[in-house]
């Protein structure tokens, strides 16, 4: 798995480096030989950062433990629908 962090100046400004930092441990910690972390250039969804890449597919409001989540393989969590009054 190849995951490419975007660090560039509005990823940055909300926080990319901790989602970068985060994966490297969980590389040590879960002993995830497969996964490979980079940073990369901006990918054009600055409003919606931080951005990264898995595999070629753009991931967008990620946060560390959302990055977590996706090297481990985990499912992604599908948001909760607004509550409607009836
Ligand atoms: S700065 Fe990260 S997507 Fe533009």
């Amino acid at each position: 798995m190849k995951v490419e962090v975007c660090t560039w100046k509005a990823c940055k400004s909300r926080f990319s480096s901790y989602i970068v930092d985060r994966i490297k441990n969980d590389k040590i910690k879960f002993n995830l030989k497969n996964v490979e972390v980079n940073t990369c250039p901006c990918t054009g969804n600055c409003k919606i950062g931080p951005s990264i890449i898995v595999d070629g597919e753009v991931k967008t409001h990620i946060d560390p433990v959302k990055a977590s989540n996706i090297v481990q393989g985990k499912p992604e969590k599908k948001k909760k629908k607004p509550y409607k009054k009836k």
